[in-house]
Order: C-alpha cells, then sequence, then structure tokens
C-alpha cells in the first residue's frame, strides 16, 4: 500500500455483482493496460485507515501519514469551509481583512509569552501575539471602522484537552457597536456555519449573566443540553442546624448546595464514592447524599436526623426516587463541583442527547477576580474590558477612595458565547476613555511608570479621538471540536503540538548551534 502509481486502461462498467454502493466510482473500474509505478513506500509504521489501533505519539510523529486518513482530511476541508465561511460572512457584512504584527511585545490575556530576541538589539526580545487584541483597537482608532482577521495567537501555558500552545482565532472588532449588535453578528455567523454540518442554531441564543450562571449551573460555560439539575440553595433550610462543617460554612459567608439527579436513587455506593473523589478534585471537602427511595437513606442521617434531612430533600425540589447530591463550602467551590459533578453524571448515565445544540450567552463577566496565593486582583478577561456603565462608580471608589473590596464587585460589558459546554469565543465592548483605562490599570497594581513603559503608546493613542468600540474572537479549534465533534482539540489541527508542547514530528523546540547563539547575544546558563 502507500505506493503512487500511474495506470493507463479502459473505463468499464463494473459486473452488477461487484457494483460498491460505498464508492463514487463503485460502478465502474479501469481495465488496465500499463502501469507504472512513480514511487514506492516503505510499509508504513500504522495502517492508513480510520479507527486504526495506535497511539497518538506514533500518529503525530508520521502526522503526514496520519493526514492521509479520510477522517482527518474531511475534518481538515471543514475547517477550510469554515474559515471560508467566516471570511465570506464578515465580507458581507462590511469588514476588512487586515494583518497585525506577529513580532510584537506582550498583550496580557493571562498566560506567559512566548519571546524572540533580537539580533540587532542586544538583550531585548519581541513577544509573540497572545491576541491581536491591542491592535485592533488600534485599526479602531485608526477609522477602519469594522475589522477582522483569521489570527494565530501564542500563548505559553499550562496545556490542557482544548487548549494548545499555537492557535487560531476568528478575531473581529467594530466601531460605534452596541452590545446588540455584536451578539446579532456573531450569531449570523454561527448559524451559517452550523449550517455546514446540517444544523440549525436556535435564534437569539438566550443570554444569562455570569452570577445567574453561577448561581443555577454552578459554570460560566454551563452545557444546556442538560436538563434541569440546576443548584438549589440549600442554606436557608439549613439556618438552625448545629452540623459543625455546615454551620461553619454559611456562618463564613460560603453557602450549602445541591443538585436533584432525577430517578438517581439507582446509583450504587460504588459510584457515589467515586463521584465524591471527583468533587474532591474541584476543591469539596465532602460529598453528602441523600437518597428518596421506599425509606429515605442518607449520609446525613446522623448528623441532621430524619427530620432535617427531610427539610433539605425538600428545600432542593427532590421528589420520590430523586438522589440529592449535597456539597457545603465558599461559593467559589461549591459552584465548581457541583457544576462539574452535574457534567459528570450526566456523561455517565448518559443524560445528553445526541445531535443536541445548545447555546447562549454568559454576559456580565466580573471585571477583576482576586488571587488568594498572591493576594492581589487580576483582570478575567482582560483590562481593555469595559465596565458596565452604573458599576464605574465602584471602580472609582476602589481606586480613588482606597475601598479595594468593590473591585470584587465591578461587573463588564464582556460575553462569551457557548455551545454545549464549551466556551467557543470571548468578547467585549471596551474602554474607549483613557481616565478609565488609566483606573484599571491602577486597580491591577501597576504604578503609572510601569503602566506607561508597557502600554503608553495605547494611553497615548486613546487620546487622539477614540470612537466606542466592542468585539469578539472565536477560537477555530473549538468551533471544530464541537462541530466534528471530537474532545481531542489535535484532531482539528493539521501539524499540532503535544500536552508538553512538543512536535513531535519535526522534533521542536531543538537546541541551536553556539554562533547562533553569540549572534543573539544569549548563554545558556543552566539547562536544568
Ligand atoms: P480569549 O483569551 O478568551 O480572548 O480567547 C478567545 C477564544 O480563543 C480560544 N482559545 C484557545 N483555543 C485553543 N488553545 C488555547 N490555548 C486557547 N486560548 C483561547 C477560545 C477562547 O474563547 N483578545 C480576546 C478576545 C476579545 O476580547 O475580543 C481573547 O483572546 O475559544
Amino acid at each position: 500500500s502507500e505506493y503512487v502509481v500511474q495506470v493507463e486502461g479502459t473505463v468499464i462498467a463494473r459486473d452488477e455483482s461487484t457494483f460498491n454502493p460505498n464508492l463514487s466510482t463503485g460502478k465502474i473500474e479501469v481495465q488496465v493496460e500499463s502501469m507504472t509505478i512513480i514511487n514506492e513506500s516503505k510499509t508504513p509504521p500504522f495502517m492508513i485507515e480510520d479507527d486504526v489501533e495506535v497511539s497518538e505519539d506514533i500518529r503525530l510523529k508520521y502526522r503526514y501519514l496520519d493526514l492521509r486518513r479520510p477522517a482527518m482530511f474531511e475534518t481538515l476541508k471543514m475547517r477550510h469551509q469554515v474559515t471560508k465561511t467566516m471570511r465570506d460572512f464578515l465580507d458581507g457584512e462590511g469588514f476588512l481583512d487586515i494583518e497585525t504584527p506577529i513580532l510584537t511585545k506582550s498583550t496580557p490575556e493571562g498566560a506567559r509569552d512566548y519571546l524572540v530576541p533580537s539580533r540587532v538589539h542586544p538583550g531585548e526580545f519581541y513577544a509573540l501575539p497572545q491576541s491581536p487584541q491591542l491592535f485592533k483597537q488600534l485599526c479602531m482608532i485608526a477609522g477602519l471602522d469594522k475589522y477582522f482577521q483569521i489570527a494565530r495567537c501564542f500563548r505559553d501555558e499550562d496545556l490542557r484537552a482544548d487548549r494548545q500552545p499555537e492557535f487560531t482565532q476568528l478575531d473581529l472588532e467594530m466601531s460605534f457597536a452596541t452590545l446588540d449588535q455584536i451578539y446579532s453578528v456573531t450569531e449570523g455567523l454561527f448559524a451559517r456555519i452550523f449550517k455546514l454540518i446540517g444544523v440549525d442554531l436556535p435564534l437569539p441564543f438566550p443570554r444569562f449573566s455570569y452570577a445567574e450562571a453561577m448561581r443555577r449551573w454552578g459554570s460560566d460555560k454551563p452545557d444546556l443540553r442538560i436538563a434541569g439539575m440546576e443548584l438549589q440553595d440549600l442554606s436557608p433550610s439549613l439556618a438552625e442546624t448545629t452540623f459543625a462543617p455546615y454551620a461553619a460554612a454559611v456562618a463564613a459567608g460560603g453557602e450549602v448546595k445541591g443538585i436533584v439527579v432525577s430517578g438517581g436513587i439507582g446509583l450504587s455506593r460504588k459510584t457515589l464514592d467515586e463521584l465524591q473523589e471527583f468533587a474532591k478534585r474541584y476543591g469539596a471537602a465532602a460529598l453528602a447524599w441523600i437518597k428518596l427511595g421506599e425509606e429515605t437513606t442518607s449520609s446525613l442521617l446522623k448528623a441532621l436526623g430524619a427530620e432535617g434531612v427531610a427539610n433539605v430533600a425538600a428545600a432542593a425540589g427532590a421528589k420520590k426516587g430523586d438522589l440529592v447530591l449535597i456539597v457545603a463550602g465558599k461559593s467559589k467551590t461549591v459552584a465548581a463541583s457541583l457544576g462539574a459533578l452535574r457534567n459528570e453524571i450526566a456523561r455517565r448515565e448518559k443524560l445528553i442527547p445526541p445531535n443536541a445544540f445548545a447555546p447562549l450567552w454568559v454576559t456580565e463577566f466580573p471585571m477583576f477576580e482576586y488571587h488568594e496565593d498572591d493576594g492581589r486582583y487580576y483582570a478575567m478577561h482582560h483590562p481593555f474590558t469595559s465596565p458596565l456603565d452604573e458599576d464605574l462608580d465602584l471602580l472609582e471608589r476602589a481606586v480613588e477612595g482606597g475601598e479595594t473590596d468593590l473591585l470584587g464587585r465591578l461587573r463588564t460589558k464582556a460575553y462569551d458565547p457557548v455551545i454545549n459546554g464549551v466556551e467557543l469565543a470571548s468578547g467585549s465592548i471596551r474602554i474607549h476613555r483613557r481616565d478609565v483605562q488609566r483606573l484599571v490599570f491602577k486597580a491591577l497594581g501597576l504604578t503609572n511608570e510601569e503602566a506607561r513603559s508597557r502600554f503608553g503608546f495605547f494611553l497615548d493613542a486613546l487620546e487622539f479621538g477614540t470612537p466606542p468600540h466592542g468585539g469578539i474572537a472565536p477560537g477555530i479549534e473549538r468551533l471544530l471540536m464541537v462541530l466534528v465533534p471530537t474532545e481531542n482539540i489535535r484532531d482539528v489541527m493539521a501539524f499540532p503540538k503535544t500536552a508538553s508542547a512538543t512536535d513531535l514530528m519535526i522534533d521542536a523546540p531543538g537546541e541551536v548551534d553556539a554562533k547562533q547563539l553569540e549572534e543573539l547575544h544569549l548563554k545558556i546558563v543552566d539547562k536544568q
């Protein structure tokens, strides 16, 4: 197999008994008169077929053979159709395709930068863009009105199943855009793209604030294909409790919440133990349960008594046959663990309907996130996101009036479209006023000098009549993962990297010779 051959002959009809309905050419064949071998092939390291059992490392090392498999070809063809649809759609909407630099300066999207040393400026470095964020805003300041770019982004961050160090965004930005205009352009675009797989997305997408999404589903990317299992606040029903872990959680400003697994009494003790371990991975101290069977059984019977357990089950809205799972602690931990459990139970119990697509917008993300490890606030999206108009005074009071705690309450004009539990894009209306941008930098702990040295060019630009503007950036790989569908981001890229950011085929990253290092004024001090 895999030889390249040239045959000459006559096309003839196949005998009816040899028709192959799986081939477009299944009714004909070539009667060969002469054949030349154009090129031979070694025996490939794996069979070039779909569904072949072979380690992913081997597939990545011989990616050019892996890509010969029909399924890989189909995925790359789909990727082409998706980017073509994006270009055609945005062209029709009056957007201009504009390229921005790859050798640039760091923009803060929350990851580490990949750096490129400069030969002509000893000791200085370019950064590869984590996204074209500031350039697209500069395009708006330049009056370009509607920009887009299929942009390569680079982020040196801890890799997960849905992340690559180098990936592609459809980056877009519009001047004078309202939230509704951005939602409608994005929805129109997604609707066209999903048509490629024969799916009519329900429009408009429902919108939920971040606060509501966290309260109801414990997640800022809830999978709305899963019916029910919304988080129920059980704290009021436990107001009088003397059970120490719950009393302490509520007293400390935390919560006790639960989810109801409809008809879930059949889940075995072993499964409950596994779910307990699963919840602990998300920070839960414990996972309590109540089963409303013929008799009520519960891990809380001793602690709360029969009446206490019945009250909690009633507060959760559970009925006979249901299982209630309960977590107590800080709001963030309760949301994270129950939100993840909701997905995990749906996956295990096969509660996700096939071929369903459930889009939504999550809006009004918080501006800042407090990191306990270093005791400071970070931008949740990025520092160019506009706060809600009605929350601007919180920012002023926090920064100028020293009421730092208010930073945690600041909401923004940021939005993520989510489909089937996958965050497909992020965007926001941006800050177009220099004074507001300065306050945000200050809130992030940047002194005036630091802000100037990193973003002086941008602060300067904001002083020359910046139109209000906003935009969004869907991740092309994430979108394809939902369309194909696949859980593996590497399946939707021609030449992906491994989880440790290496390319097994070309063996990158690699060492360079001493002369190159010298030209770049670099010295390797310690390889460990
Ligand atoms: P953000 O950082 O949220 O926003 O990225 C936007 C989208 O890009 C995709 N994405 C990734 N895909 C694969 N691998 C990664 N490592 C990775 N990181 C992000 C996701 C994500 O939703 N400049 C802003 C956008 C804006 O405000 O307009 C930005 O980059 O699908």
